[in-house]
Formats: structure tokens, sequence, C-alpha cells
């Protein structure tokens, strides 16, 4: 193994060390959360939080200004329950496991990655279904958003397929406020699914 492969290596093992810190000192061990994949600059959990203060919420993403201008929003209106936290969403998962279990979780206007050969890329993949199962309350709902038609379809392929989830083809999308991705789309899909208990 060449030095600077040993090197990545030991960068992730650090994040991932400590995000798994992060998790057991911000977050209750004993009341489930709320969990945004791919929060952008926070608008739709700034608004649900505020909408439901007692309820712990976190949002993540990878851009780092994102996080920052995503925790100012929070800072501003006082909600210490809402956490912006930079992540990658298959390593906060990880990270999570073993600690808190989540009450709802949402994925807005992810990006598409459009091209098959980038299909590896999107966020939802069967193993991304499991490890999200895993950390569901019972009835825990998942909710998809995206106004890429392809996206939207391999998104409820791959739940219909999964034997832990379940299409609730008649569930309302729980809390609007537009996010602002969805400010710039004229149409978008959307699916919820639950978990099986
Ligand atoms: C198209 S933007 C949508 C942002 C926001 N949800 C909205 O609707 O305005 C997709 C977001 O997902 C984030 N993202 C992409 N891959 C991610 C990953 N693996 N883990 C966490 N966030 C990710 C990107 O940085 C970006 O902010």
């Amino acid at each position: 193994m060449s030095e600077g492969y040993a090197a990545v290596l030991a960068r992730v093992a650090q994040r991932k060390a400590e995000l798994f810190q992060w998790c057991r000192q911000q977050l209750p061990a004993d009341e489930p959360i709320v969990l945004e994949f791919g929060c952008g600059h926070g608008h739709f959990l700034t608004a649900y939080a505020e909408a439901f203060p007692s309820r712990t919420c976190v949002g993540i993403d990878i851009i780092h200004r994102r996080i920052e201008k995503a925790n100012e929003k929070a800072r501003k209106r006082g909600l210490d329950r809402l956490h912006f936290l930079k992540a990658e969403a298959d390593e906060f998962v990880e990270a999570l496991s073993g600690h808190t279990r989540v009450a709802a979780f949402f994925m807005l206007f992810p990006d598409p990655w459009p091209k098959k050969r980038h299909f590896k890329h999107r966020m939802v993949q069967p193993d991304f279904l499991e490890a999200i199962a895993g950390l569901a309350e019972p009835q825990a709902r998942f909710h998809f958003r995206s106004d890429h038609t392809g996206y939207h379809q391999w998104t409820a392929n791959h739940l219909y397929a999964h034997p832990r989830w379940d299409i609730l083809p008649e569930a309302m999308w729980p809390f609007e406020r537009e996010t602002v991705f969805q400010s710039h789309m004229e149409s978008y899909h959307s699916v919820i699914a639950q978990v099986r208990d």
C-alpha cells in the first residue's frame, strides 16, 4: 500500500471517529431524532424545527459553506435542538448506529447523477436503505422528493424491492417548506415509505 493511500485511510478513520463522538456528545440517546440528508442551506429543516421545537433535528450536507449558513439560521432563531453538520450520508448513518434512533428521514432534491455510469453516486442505494432501516423507530418514514423523474423512479423501485420498506402511496407530505432547489423547479415528485415492523 502506498503512503498516500494510507494517509487517505487515516483521514477517513479520523473523520468517522469525530462523527461518532459528535453523535454521542450532541444527540440524546433516549429520544428519536429527525434526520435530513443533503440539507443544503437548511431552509426545510429550520422551518420544520420551528414548527416542532420539541424534536431534535439534524441536517447533514457535504458542503461546508452550506452547513455554516444553515447553522447561522438555527442560531438566529434560538433553535437549540436543531443541528447542522458537515457529513457524508453513509458515514453519518454509520456513526449514528448504536446511539440513537430516527423517527423521520427526509431527502429533498438530492443530486440526480443522471448518467448511468454515475448512478452509483446516488445517495439512495440498497445498502443505504438497509442502513437507515436499521436506525428507524417503529413506523418511521423516509420522505424523498426530486424534480428528476429518473431518480424518483429509481428511489420508488428500490424502496418497492427492499424487504424493510413499504411505500405508502396515499401518505401526505408531513410538512411543507420550499427549499432552494425546489424554488427553481417547475414540478417534482415525492415518495414516502414506512419501515416494516
Ligand atoms: C441539489 S442539492 C439540494 C439541497 C437542498 N435539499 C435543497 O432542496 O435545496 C443536493 C445537496 O446534497 C448534498 N449531498 C450530495 N451528496 C451528499 C452525500 N453523500 N451526503 C450528504 N450530502 C450530500 C450536496 O452537497 C447538496 O447540498
